[in-house]
């Protein structure tokens, strides 16, 4: 097994910041259609809007759990538009193993799971 195969399963096996928030500022759910697992976002903000406290709960393959692990990490401290503005290449980049097209989605659902509560709580404030 090489490094970066490593990472993914550390994350895997040793999750980071998995979990659930009371009352969180940012939740959403989402599934992966292709398999039906699921991942879900919660996330708190400071008064910059900023997220200072964010976990996950998912249940699903390595890849997707542990994109999941690695995005919460990547996250904690950043302003909503700049995670909003995360890219699936920049998610493609942190989990540092190339991933074919099958596994796509698996590797994007924590991101977009996350980008959908933000927009949820943005349109919230309005
Ligand atoms: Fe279901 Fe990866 S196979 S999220």
């Amino acid at each position: 097994m090489n490094i970066y195969q490593e990472h993914i399963l550390d994350h895997y096996s040793n999750p980071r910041n998995k979990g659930q928030i009371d009352n969180p500022d940012i939740y959403y759910k989402d599934t992966n259609p292709l398999c039906g697992d699921e991942v879900a976002v919660y996330a708190r903000l400071d008064r910059s809007k900023s997220i200072s406290e964010i976990r996950f709960m998912a249940r699903g393959c390595a890849i997707s759990q542990a994109s999941a692990s690695m995005l919460t990490e990547h996250v904690k401290g950043k302003s909503l538009d700049e995670v909003y503005g995360i890219s699936s290449e920049d998610m493609l980049r942190l989990l540092m193993v190339p991933i074919s097209h099958v596994r796509m989605k698996c590797a994007l659902l924590a991101l977009k799971t996350l980008q959908a509560g933000i927009l949820v709580h943005m349109k919230g404030k309005k």
